[in-house]
């Protein structure tokens, strides 16, 4: 048993174990873990060598229903550093408890991944953000209204087994030495970027006005509906996490038309190979400077 497996409640451990053993067995490892989010899969072209599993074959994985997640795990090379890609995700609006929701998370972490990078699309809330933007997430306002890692973990005190609710907390869920990487190489890669807080909000409907207003008083720079709560538990699981959002809209203001899933998409679509191209210039970095 890895020492990341060890740190799970019993409740969880085993299923997650049994993904872990299934995909090792079929040569998935790597040091750099990625988590693609809506219509930011096409890094996958870039990998070498590249194996992939669809999420619905791997052991007490479910299938993603959101449009253009393609769910699928792929491993391989890109710019020379072994990783394993989340190509989509499950969020928590899809109705899955947060065990379900988590478990593919929890397996990129049990794989061995050093680090992971974590993306999504997100709503532009400081004004100065502009559709198709990149953020760097230098920190999040979780607003699940519940800690997604309740009975994921082990008893931090030691009883063998229980899950309680207290596990040591995410005072800083990014590492600042991989954001300042990640904007180091966008930089190199011609892309400028902003770095920022980002607010996770259940969806998935998007938000009111008076909540767009609560989040730019509380300082959020991006809302979107993922993330949060996969980068809580990566910390806790000791894997160094940086974040990278691509502003698909800014956030709507009164005479603005209803935003769509589709709205999104697109956007992400047309940013995509700016996203990847960014990605694959920091990788050597992000695992260079892995401790
Ligand atoms: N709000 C929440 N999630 C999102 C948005 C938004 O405006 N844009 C993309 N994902």
């Amino acid at each position: 048993m890895t020492a990341r497996l060890a740190l799970l409640s019993d409740r969880w451990r085993d299923r997650v174990e049994k993904a872990v053993t299934f995909l090792a067995g079929r040569g998935f490892s790597g040091d750099v873990g990625l988590i693609l989010g809506s219509g930011l899969g096409n890094f996958v072209d870039q990998i070498q060598d590249a194996q992939a599993v669809p999420y619905g074959d791997i052991p007490g994985y479910h299938s993603t229903s959101v449009a253009e997640h393609v769910g699928q795990l792929v491993c391989g090379t890109a710019a020379g550093v072994p990783v394993v890609v989340m190509q989509g995700r499950l969020h928590p609006y899809e109705g899955l408890d947060p065990a379900e929701l988590l478990l593919p998370t929890a397996v990129l972490a049990c794989l061995g991944m050093q680090s992971v990078v974590v993306t999504n699309a997100a709503g532009g809330l400081n004004p100065l953000y502009r559709p198709a933007d990149l953020m760097v997430i230098r920190d999040q306002i979780d607003l699940h209204w519940h800690d997604p890692l309740r009975g994921l973990l082990r008893d931090p005190l030691g009883r063998a087994g229980r899950a309680v609710g207290r596990v040591p907390g995410p005072l800083r869920p990014y590492d600042s030495e991989l954001a300042e990487a990640l904007a180091a190489a966008a930089a190199r890669a011609g892309v400028p970027v902003h770095q920022g807080v980002y607010a996770s909000m259940y969806g998935p409907t998007y938000e009111a006005r008076a909540e767009i207003t609560l989040l730019r008083r509380a300082y959020c720079d991006a809302v979107g509906m993922s993330t949060a709560p996969e980068a809580s538990l990566l910390h806790a699981l000791g894997v160094r996490v940086v974040g990278l959002s691509c502003i698909t809209n800014p956030a709507r203001e009164t005479g603005q038309p209803e935003l769509s899933h589709q709205d999104v998409v697109e956007v992400g679509a047309k940013v995509r190979d700016r996203v990847a191209e960014v990605l694959l210039t920091a990788l050597p970095q992000l695992r260079a400077s892995v401790r």
